[in-house]
């Protein structure tokens, strides 16, 4: 889960990393009572959206006085910045900024590891700064064991070329930063800029937290007041709300299966299939998992056809521990609860244990909407053949 700059900035503060005032505002009418709450003087007026890039965009202004806060304020509010419409700003105090520097922390997948990344050049150009001249960025792999400990933030500080009076104080902020990645499970903590100001101090200006919503539920209750509700997908929120693992897609050929692997490679397959029709592509990721009854599959079943992009659905199942007739009588089931919400061609691939049974159970059924496959390869390109006709 991605946090809006404001919730970064609150995280940081918990945990002590030296951070500006900061006030949310969703009316100019609220920025301008915010920019009075830090004091009346200079402030930044920034735009809150989960994208990079704001202040090239024109989402982050610099306002003298509680007018002309509202006044930027009415001007970045309702702004599209990359495709996210800005709903809220930050009113933030503003900074007297002598130098601005660059620091993240973030999961190193390939390498299975912790990098810690740091320049003295940071700022608005650090992507740029990354592709020209990589030297100025320094990398440094953090032993998840170790962490980064005060011999590691003096590596860090060294990497990256600071000033020996600043070492101190930056190594102290990436102490604290650090605290805030692993007391609050995080993937990313970024700071960009870290700011020195002209009366010497180091201060985050800004932050970018990424938090595994992994350890959210059982680590963290208090993460849930995190979540961006209003702009969640609806129809994630409902598979979430029926506690299915679902992620949409922008194809048009729905798909359930169960087990994350085999709806991998469904997906696969389906994509494969779909070039010989059309470019049809899979709409979603369902995986019902294995307790995969009739109430489960009409959960799944309800979410993936409300998705409008959705012209046929392909389910493919592998009867284990739930045995295919199970299954099947779990599809038969699901029909009937959705009555007439069920509208679009459905294709059936069943094998595993009790398969004939299944087979049986649907062939008998003899639901107009249903169409048995006999392969997984065959069951890809039915579904997709659907999905294009119906396009
Ligand atoms: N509180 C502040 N006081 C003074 N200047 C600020 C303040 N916040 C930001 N700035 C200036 O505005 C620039 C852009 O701000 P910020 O880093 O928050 O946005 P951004 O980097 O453009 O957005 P993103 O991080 O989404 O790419 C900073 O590099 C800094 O120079
Ligand atoms: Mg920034």
């Amino acid at each position: 889960m991605d946090l809006f700059e404001y919730q970064a900035r609150d995280i940081f503060e918990k945990h002590g990393v030296p951070v500006l005032g900061g006030v949310v505002a969703t009316t100019p009418e609220e920025a301008r009572a915010g920019a009075e709450k830090l004091g009346g003087g200079t402030v930044v007026v920034k735009a809150q959206v989960k994208t990079g890039g704001r202040g090239k965009a024109g989402g982050v202004k610099l306002a003298h006085s509680p007018d002309e806060a509202a006044q930027k304020a009415e001007e970045i509010l309702g702004m599209d910045i990359k495709g996210h419409t800005v709903h809220r700003v930050m009113v933030a105090a503003g900074a007297k900024i002598a130098e601005e520097f660059y620091f993240s922390v973030l999961l190193d997948r390939s390498n299975r590891n912790y990098l810690a990344m740091c320049s003295v050049e940071g700022g608005v150009e650090i992507e740029q700064l990354a592709v020209e001249r990589p030297e100025a960025l320094a990398k440094v792999a953090v032993d998840p064991i170790v962490g980064i400990d005060e011999a590691k933030a003096a590596e860090i500080v060294d990497a990256a070329g600071f000033a020996d009076e600043l070492k101190a104080p930056v190594a102290d902020a990436i102490l604290k930063l650090w605290t805030v990645f692993t007391a609050e499970d995080a993937t990313l903590v970024e700071v960009n800029p870290l700011v020195r100001t002209e009366d010497g101090a180091i201060i985050a200006l800004d932050g970018k937290v990424t938090l595994d919503e992994n350890a959210s539920e059982v680590r963290h209750p208090d993460h849930e007041a995190l979540e961006d509700k209003e702009s969640t997908d609806p129809l994630e929120a409902k598979a979430k709300a029926n506690g299915l693992n679902y992620v949409k897609l922008d194809g048009e050929v729905g798909i359930i299966g169960n087990g994350a692997g085999l709806v991998m490679s469904t997906l696969d397959v389906v994509a494969y299939a779909g070039e010989e029709h059309g470019g049809v592509k899979p709409a979603n990721f369902l995986d019902i998992g294995g307790g995969a009854n009739a109430q489960v599959m009409a959960n799944g079943l309800d979410v993936i056809l409300h998705d409008p992009q959705v012209k046929s659905v392909f389910v493919n199942v592998f009867g284990g521990i739930t045995a295919c007739d199970e299954v099947a009588k779990g599809i038969v089931g699901a029909l009937e609860i959705l009555g007439d919400e069920a509208t679009k061609p459905l294709v059936v691939r069943l094998d595993g244990n009790n398969v004939a049974l299944g087979r049986q159970i649907l062939a008998d059924a003899a639901h107009p909407l249903v169409t048995l496959a006999d392969t997984m390869d065959g069951g890809a390109d039915t579904a997709a053949a659907k999905a294009a006709a119906a396009a």
